[in-house]
């Protein structure tokens, strides 16, 4: 009977908080306080940064990238507010996220990151160095030898400060020689790092050669299998999701993302893209993957950070923006009405937000004769057949100069109607 479901209505695995025994399980890492306050203009206060920390918490993400401590007191003190107070609010199922840090792999660096962030229940420090033939000529002036041995010194000295939790970022992979990427990435694991992140830095990459860069990191790099694989994917072609949704299918078990996607440039993947295209394609064409988040906080979440961002979230913006479960055309507004399963994969409150009315209708110049009675008959206007024709007739003129028509647009035009009678 359960098969007979559609997907998005199976019960899914129960959830295991912070899970790592299973293969199929899929991190969510979120760096909404982090790459994304790097979009121009997204600054946050620390107080703003701690409110979206304890959101993020409910919405059940596994790894939170607080903010990159180094670079200012300001965020030195957000990250580790966030590692204090959210780092140590186990909710009664037993779940805390992990509180993350990001630094460069600079020895100081380094420390200030883990200052920031040992004091969560389960903290991280995130550090990173490019790798391809670009960064490490024009930005680093520095030779493969030297990318080396600064990723493995840094790997080392978390080690040594205690830190256990040790991610790897070789940035600018997908423009990096994947030999080089084997050799670094083996280097950093023998040295300590427990997850290597793969980030396609200026969204270069397709699809298909991202899942492969993935697929053949994992198969090249010696200790791969201790390690979780990550991808990290910028948003500059507009393939930010499929290339995560490619890597999760290559292997990557951990996926970072931010709320409403933003982040440097054009963003980063989109969280709430991610997570909902593995809710609801994860057991058919993905083999079953699965995350942790529960969905349900989605839209709160996402309007949370609209709001202290300032970053405002374009319509059509997928699952998120305001047309997301909104019908305009006649033929899509008719099918609605017989059922939201002609036109929708996913009905809003599996995210969090109620419709207004039944089946998200706005009225403008597409919009067929069905949808115009149905909303006649919500606002309490039972007409007859040749006064619907009529208004109908009517509603056309005025949305033809209007792009939206309200419901007080239609109450007059009933008035007439009725006083025309
Ligand atoms: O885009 C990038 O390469 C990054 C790394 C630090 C992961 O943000």
């Amino acid at each position: 009977a359960v098969a007979s479901l559609p997907q998005a209505q199976r019960p899914r695995p129960q959830y295991i908080p912070n899970r790592i025994d299973d293969p199929n399980y899929v991190r969510i890492f979120d760096t909404t306080l982090r790459d994304g306050e790097q979009s121009p203009g997204a600054t946050l206060t620390s107080a703003e940064k701690l409110e979206i920390a304890k959101q993020l918490a409910k919405l059940r993400v596994d790894i939170i990238e607080a903010g990159f401590p180094v670079a200012s007191p300001d965020d030195f003190d957000a990250v580790r507010r966030i590692a204090m107070d959210v780092g140590n609010a186990r909710d009664p199922d037993g779940y805390v996220p992990v509180i993350c840090g990001l630094s460069r792999t600079k020895l100081r660096d380094v420390e200030v990151a883990w200052d920031a962030v040992r004091l969560a229940e389960r903290p991280r420090v995130h550090t990173f160095l490019a790798t391809s033939p670009i960064h490490m000529e024009y930005k680093l002036r520095m030779t493969e030898d030297q990318v080396l041995e600064n990723a493995v010194a840094a790997v080392k000295h978390l080690r040594k400060l205690g830190c256990q939790d040790i991610e790897f970022s070789p940035e600018d992979a997908s423009r990096s020689e994947p030999r080089f990427l084997c050799r670094v990435l083996s280097e950093v694991i023998k040295a300590g790092a427990t997850t290597v992140n793969i980030p396609d830095t200026t969204g270069w990459a397709l699809p298909h050669e991202f899942g492969d860069l993935i697929a053949g990191l994992r198969k090249n790099t010696e200790g791969a299998e201790n390690v979780i694989f990550s991808a990290h994917c910028q948003n500059d072609l507009g393939m930010a999701t499929a290339n995560t949704l490619a890597a999760a299918e290559a292997g990557a078990r951990q996926l970072e993302c931010t709320i409403n996607g933003i982040g440097e440039r054009a963003g980063n993947t989109s969280l709430e893209e991610v997570v909902m295209a593995i809710a609801l394609r994860g057991d058919g064409l993905m083999n079953g993957l699965w995350t942790g988040v529960q969905p349900v906080h989605i839209a709160h979440t996402s309007r949370m950070v609209q709001d202290y961002t300032g970053m405002a979230i374009q319509p059509h913006k997928a699952i998120v923006g305001a047309n997301a479960f909104a019908h305009e055309s006649g033929i899509h507004q008719d099918g609605m009405l017989k059922s939201r399963q002609t036109y929708e994969i996913m009905v809003p409150e599996t995210i969090g937000l109620t419709r207004a009315d039944e089946a998200g209708i706005v009225l403008g110049k597409h919009s067929g004769r069905h949808a115009l009675k149905t909303r006649l008959v919500q606002l309490g206007y039972a007409l007859k057949e040749d006064q619907v024709s009529d208004v109908f007739k009517r509603f056309k003129d005025v949305a033809d100069k209007k792009k939206l028509i309200s419901d007080e647009d239609l109450l007059a035009l009933v008035t007439d109607e009725v006083h025309q009678a």
